[in-house]
């Protein structure tokens, strides 16, 4: 009997780049806190609500009856992860603010039974979310190689290891890589950006890649506004929960009682708006940034834009960074979208 070679079995180890040096999340952070706050209206970005208290309160938000979003997305998954592996033809799957990948095992499944994985890079900014990540899936999958970029996708894309190695310019071309982006994370970015980052995603890509993208749909603003204003009180606190934030990084001093959570759809601009609303006249101070801000009484703060989309929207959008649909899969009730877009060759 032949004995299979040990080396094939045991699980390969995961290797993770930071990108990230230690003092860039805290001048992004106050960057961001300093305009926002001094700009009117005054706006926060939403990447700080997710600390670990953030992070736990969004994970609730997902399993809520009345945020159809993640389930959604999972359904689309469950059903048509092998059409997507088909469709891709990839070997390496990069996903851009991967998290904890749970998702992302359907299409691992998918490509594992096609025969077709080989590499996974998970993009994510938090390194021990994304170690952890690595570690479970090395595991799950014997013989999947993990390289982990710890980075922020709206600023680090252009490194994206989609290579294994270097390649000689002379050297074939490799087997299709796909990026995905899932969640309709998408969402976050303003309309204006939105251009610049599939760029950026192109860019990262050769001809031939695949981009898989997520993206919620425009709907019936009841359960749009629904779904972002829940009945358990859970999105209020994920808002107010950036406000502990900035008190903990900052030494800030929001009186969190002293805001209200409002969720409202902005029909014109086809996305959901979150706020914190001042419920009084008052003044904060930011010790790490020497500012004070003053609040009116009633005065909103924004502190999330989530874009809904339409599907012939989506496809324009990838046509005009070089990405050109293959195939958009949505759920039966027309919720949520899939879109397999291909890079084409760019001048
Ligand atoms: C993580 C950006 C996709 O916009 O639906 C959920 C975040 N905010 N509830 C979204 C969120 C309030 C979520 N994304």
């Amino acid at each position: 009997m032949i004995s299979p070679d040990p080396a094939a079995l045991r699980s390969a180890t995961p290797v993770v780049d930071n990108w990230l040096d230690a003092g860039w999340a805290d001048r992004e952070l106050r960057a961001d806190v300093s305009v926002g706050l001094s700009s009117s209206p005054k706006e926060l970005p939403p990447k700080w609500f997710y600390d670990d208290r953030g992070s736990e309160l969004f994970d609730q938000i997902t399993r809520l009856e009345e945020y159809y979003p993640t389930r959604r997305e999972r359904e689309i998954l469950e059903l048509e992860a092998d059409a997507i592996a088909a469709a891709s033809g990839a070997d390496c799957l990069a996903e851009l603010g991967s998290g904890t990948s749970t998702k992302t095992r359907i299409l691992l499944d998918a490509f594992a039974s096609a025969g077709q994985l080989h590499r996974y890079v998970p993009f994510d900014n938090s390194e021990a979310t994304l170690r952890n990540a690595a570690e479970e899936l090395v595991e799950a999958y014997p013989g999947l190689r993990v390289h982990g970029v710890v980075g922020d996708f709206e600023h680090h894309l252009g490194r994206l290891p989609l290579d294994e190695a270097e390649r000689p310019p002379e050297a074939p071309p490799r087997a299709p890589a796909m990026v995905i982006l899932l969640g309709s994370t998408i969402g976050n970015f303003s309309p204006a950006h939105r251009p610049a980052f599939l760029d950026a995603v192109a860019g990262a890509t050769q001809t031939g890649d695949t981009f898989l993208l997520g993206t919620d749909l425009v709907k019936d603003a009841d359960r749009l506004v629904a779904a972002y204003d829940d009945s358990a009180g859970i999105t209020a606190q994920f808002n107010l929960n950036v406000l502990s934030v900035l008190n903990r990084r900052l030494g800030a001093d929001f009186d969190l009682e002293a805001f209200e959570h409002e969720a409202v759809f902005d029909a014109h601009n086809e996305w959901i708006e979150m706020r914190l609303r001042s419920v009084r006249a008052q003044r904060v101070h930011i010790p790490a940034l020497e500012m004070t801000v003053d609040f009116a009484a009633g005065e909103p703060m924004r502190t999330e834009i989530s874009a809904k989309f339409r599907p012939e929207g989506v496809r324009a959008e990838l046509g005009a960074a070089g990405l050109v649909t293959q195939r958009m899969w949505t759920d039966a009730e027309g919720d949520y979208a899939l879109t397999l877009a291909r890079r084409v060759r760019r001048d």
